[in-house]
């Protein structure tokens, strides 16, 4: 059985971090001068990952390993692989969870996972990907919806803000430590999204961003952004 995490360890791991939008956040949390995680099912893909952020960000403090290892070396970890692929992924490092971990759900449920167009979403039984997660993480780990409708091409672009609203849900403690993490990005403002039944709303925008993409001919990404709240 996996050696079990530390709940409260310092840094983020991003399992499937090897993807456009993992390694878009790794090179922000690694900017900000958080410690990085990267995961994959193949280590060597991880630290060639890794490679990049400590090329792009000088003094990163970033390491690449197999996604179990990974989720043992963070207190939060966001998961960062297709929708289709969530459930398996999760199944696979469950052991490697801890109680008082918190695991990030980043997924959408965009109907290419049936093969059918990116524009829209497909039911999910729970009622979101995030549900989902919930449903099969360990006991005493809880799972935030964070970060879906923010663009893999706009956190890549280091040198400029990113400019989106994060909406942050689930349990209240823990959503807290996340909204912090949005913090670290110039550009991202984190809302509190309140129960994490709200990621079923929060991950159909994404599809919806998916749409204004390519209506508006938008190669770096819509994203989304609240009026009226107060100033954090
Ligand atoms: N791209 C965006 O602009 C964007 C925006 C908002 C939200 N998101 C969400 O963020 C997540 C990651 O998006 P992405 O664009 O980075 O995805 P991606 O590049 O297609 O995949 C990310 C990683 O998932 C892992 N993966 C692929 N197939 C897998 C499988 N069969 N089993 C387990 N892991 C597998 C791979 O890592 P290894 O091969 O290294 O294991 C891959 O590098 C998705 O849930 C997506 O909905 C993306």
């Amino acid at each position: 059985m996996a050696k079990k995490a530390e709940a409260d360890a310092p840094g983020i791991a991003i399992l499937g971090g090897t993807g456009d939008q993992g390694l878009g956040l790794a090179l922000r949390f690694a900017r900000a001068g958080a410690k990085v995680v990267i995961g994959s099912r193949k280590p060597e893909r991880a630290l060639e990952a890794a490679e990049r952020v400590g090329a792009a960000v000088a003094g990163a403090k970033v390491e690449g390993c197999g996604n179990a290892e990974a989720a043992q070396q963070a207190g939060i970890v966001i998961l960062s692989v297709p929708f289709e692929h969530t459930a398996e992924t999760v199944k696979a490092i469950r052991t490697a969870l801890a109680p008082g971990q918190i695991v990030v759900s980043m997924g959408v449920p965009l109907a290419t996972a049936l093969g059918d167009s990116a524009v829209r979403t497909v039911g999910v039984w729970q009622g979101s990907c995030a549900e989902l997660v919930a449903e099969l993480v360990p006991d005493g780990v809880e799972v935030v919806s964070a970060f879906q409708n923010v663009s893999a091409h706009r956190l890549q672009a280091l040198e400029e803000p990113v400019e989106c609203d994060v909406v942050v849900s689930g349990a209240k403690a823990a959503r807290g430590r996340v909204m912090a993490l949005c913090a670290l990005v110039p550009g991202l403002r984190a809302i509190d999204g309140g129960p994490l039944a709200n990621a079923r709303i929060v991950e159909a925008i994404t599809a919806l961003l998916i749409g204004l993409n390519i209506r508006y001919k938008l190669p770096a990404g819509a994203g989304i952004r609240f009026t009226g709240l107060p100033n954090p």
